[in-house]
């Protein structure tokens, strides 16, 4: 008996599992299709009928499920949501397989998950694009969103993203990662203000150090990791921040606490920033936490504007991944 064929990557399959899969241009080119997703100049078309996305949530959500449901069926598709308790998945079935069955049903499959190997084994095996949702080491669908709201709130046209300077406060987590991956695509300064011991992916970093030195010497931007969020807030343009315990954390979240103390985003820590500078937060929040209610439902923040773009910069990339 000859083995079976093992499902090879279809070649020129595109597949979202950090934001580094796209160049700096197919992201710009993103951000500007989501931007007239947004205003209904385009997408009203169904163009993306008879297209059906799974949707694999091994941890919690809200935002990136109701957006990527609500955004393929806006383009005509159909989404279809699965959880551990209601997929073979959850009961152990291996990835290969799942990947390979899913591949002759859908168009797309999108994963939240824990480690980021199973995003990759997933598309090492998927003959369809595969979409990371959220894993511990990555969450670039929301970064797609931050960055249109970034858009939305400065004119790069004038500024340029080589002037643009980020302030990420806390925890050097999935969020802080996908921030030093648009640093390194978009070239902007990042400050990271973190706690001791939890720094971001150290080749994450070291990676998006090594471009910004390139950058550097033709005058473009910077990574700076310091434990100081004074430091990191100083005259920027945006600050950012997110819980001190994530999804799979919450055991660790008293320890966290106390570490994280010193990096709350309040007032007195955003008046040092620019007078125009806008607070992002990816949600969910603990207000008196990372930051108080003062910041988050104050007037420079934008975390409802930067939630509501989830929707339009997901349906960018549906379109861009399925319609190339
Ligand atoms: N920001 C974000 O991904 O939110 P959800 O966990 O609600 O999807
Ligand atoms: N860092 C958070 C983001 C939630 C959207 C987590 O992984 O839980």
């Amino acid at each position: 008996m000859t083995a079976p064929t093992v499902t090879a990557p279809t070649p020129g399959v595109r597949h979202f599992l950090r934001l580094t899969d796209f160049s700096r241009e197919e992201l710009l080119d993103l951000l500007e299709l989501a931007a007239a997703l947004k205003s209904g100049r385009v997408g009203r078309d169904s163009p993306l009928a008879r297209t059906t996305l799974a949707l694999i949530f091994r941890k919690s959500s809200t935002r990136t499920r109701v957006s990527f449901e609500a955004g393929i069926s806006q383009l005509g598709g159909h989404g279809i949501f699965l959880s551990d308790r209601d997929s073979q998945w959850g009961r152990g079935e291996p990835i290969p397989d799942t990947a390979r069955v899913l591949s002759s049903y859908v168009d797309a499959i999108m994963v939240r998950t824990f480690s980021h190997t199973e995003v990759e084994e997933m598309a090492a095996h998927s003959s369809v694009p595969v979409i990371n949702g959220l894993t511990d080491l990555f969450h670039p669908c929301q970064l797609l969103a931050d960055l249109q709201t970034i858009t939305e709130s400065f004119d790069l046209a004038t500024l340029g993203w080589a002037a643009l300077k980020v302030a990420w406060i806390g925890d050097g987590n999935n969020m802080a990662n996908s921030w030093l991956n648009a640093a390194l695509l978009l070239g902007f300064e990042l400050r990271l203000a973190v706690p001791e011991g939890f720094d971001p992916d150290p080749a994450t970093l070291a990676l998006a150090q090594a471009q910004a030195r390139d950058a550097g010497e033709r005058g473009g931007g910077r990574i700076v990791l310091t434990r100081d969020p004074a430091e990191a807030v100083e005259g920027v343009h945006v600050v950012t921040t997110d819980v001190w315990a994530s999804m799979g954390q919450e055991e660790e979240a008293a320890s966290r606490m106390e570490a994280f103390r010193p990096f709350q985003v309040n007032q007195a820590l955003l008046a040092r920033a620019l007078p125009e500078a806008i607070f992002l937060h990816c949600l969910p929040a603990h207000r008196g936490e990372e930051v108080t209610g003062e910041v988050i439902d104050g007037p420079r923040s934008r975390v409802f504007q930067e939630a509501e773009n989830r929707l339009h910069a997901q349906k960018a990339l549906l379109l861009r991944l399925l319609r190339p």
